[in-house]
């Protein structure tokens, strides 16, 4: 749990700032005293703990530096189709797909050669034009999820291609709704409901189009408790495709910023859909994703407990809490010459630390990407 403060303000009690996660036991012992009484925590900031911890895929064969330079390309090329897909939508021309299975199939080898590098980076990147970074983020994480859930490389493409054109039916809805920063009237978010089905009438007749993408465009939004829409299904009535879709669509969707809302961090993103485990969602489903992704996502922005602020480098999918962190920040968020520390390799050592805070980029108007290759 995340424990913000002890002590009740009062001069016998007073309150005490902490801000810190509490993972284990001796933790607590170490942040709080024995004598205190009170403590407040935010259950929002906890952190979701997967029972198991799985090893993050299989063999990386290449490192994230090596595979930067490819994910940088990789990402202008997902940029340019997906705008001229969108706009030949907008204006009602044919779509063309014929370039979408290339890419989606660049994505696969990205994630093969190396997991995190492209996830990364396309996730760093996709803080402006949502409408576009978010059809390239759901279809890479939704690589990245049926990948680690033992999909081979053909349903990888399909899955992939699921996620490119999961919400193709946006392009049909009215911007001013889309955009619009404040609460959707009840004829709007009707509207904005439509998109499913919108998409499903752009590709229905695509030739060739496999019918679980089909499926994913429509039911992406359907949820486990039968709450979702447009048909109300419940879960066993829910294609796989659109059950991978659908938790990544709401992480990324949680961690992305809008008009009408900030972006949230990862770390906090995971825990607020830890409590969706049962109701939108079937619990495997989000544990599944957190294994897939970790606690900490690569490429989080963090706040150690001794102050200083860095990037999570890798992941430690035995210690899930306790990854490389890149420190790239004093404790004044000023610029200092980056240096790895490895969380669990300093427990129990003086220079013990943990991750006290995850917290969000874009909300300090940091671009973490050039830290990536440093
Ligand atoms: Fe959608």
């Amino acid at each position: 749990m995340f424990v913000v403060s002890y002590g009740l303000g009062t001069f016998a009690s007073p309150l005490v700032r902490v801000g810190a996660h509490v993972v284990t036991e001796s933790q607590i012992h170490s942040l709080v005293p024995p004598d205190v009484e009170d403590v407040l925590i935010d259950a929002c900031a906890a952190i979701p703990l997967p029972d198991v911890a799985t090893p993050v895929g299989g063999p990386v064969t290449i490192t994230m530096g090596e595979e930067l330079p490819a994910a940088r390309r990789l990402h202008s090329e997902a940029m340019d189709y997906v705008r001229h897909f969108v706009d030949d939508v907008r204006r009602g021309t044919q779509v063309d797909l014929s370039a979408a299975s290339p890419l989606v199939q660049n994505f696969i080898d990205s994630v093969f050669r190396n997991e995190t590098a492209a996830v990364t980076l396309f996730k760093l990147r996709g803080f402006d034009e949502y409408t576009y970074t978010h059809s390239i983020n759901v279809s890479i994480l939704s690589v990245l999820l049926g990948k680690h859930q033992g999909l081979d490389k053909t349903t990888l493409l399909n899955l992939g291609l699921a996620g490119l054109l999961h919400d193709v039916g946006k392009a049909k809805i009215d911007g001013d709704i889309l955009n619009k920063p404040g609460k959707l009237t009840e004829s709007e978010f009707q509207a904005m409901k439509a998109h499913p089905l919108e998409g499903f009438n752009i590709l229905k007749d695509q030739v060739g189009l496999d019918p679980e993408i089909l499926r994913a465009v429509v039911e992406h939004h359907e949820r486990y408790d039968g709450s979702g829409y447009p048909q109300g299904l419940k879960w066993t009535a829910i294609d796989r495709f659109s059950r991978i879709v659908s938790v990544v669509d709401v992480y990324d969707a949680l961690t992305s910023r809008r008009v009408y809302k900030n972006a949230m961090a990862p770390a906090k993103a995971l825990s607020l859909m830890f409590q969706m485990r049962s109701l939108q969602f079937p619990a495997d489903d989000i544990d599944n994703f957190i294994r897939c992704i970790g606690v900490f996502p690569v490429g989080s922005f963090v706040r150690l407990s001794g102050g200083e602020y860095g990037i999570v480098a890798s992941a430690n999918p035995v210690r899930p809490t306790k990854p490389e962190v890149k420190v790239i920040m004093d404790s004044s968020m000023c610029p200092r010459r980056p240096c790895i520390l490895n969380l669990a390799a300093l427990e129990g050592t003086p220079e013990a630390q943990d991750i006290a805070e995850a917290l969000s980029p874009v909300e300090h108007r940091l671009n973490l990407e050039r830290y990536l290759d440093a």
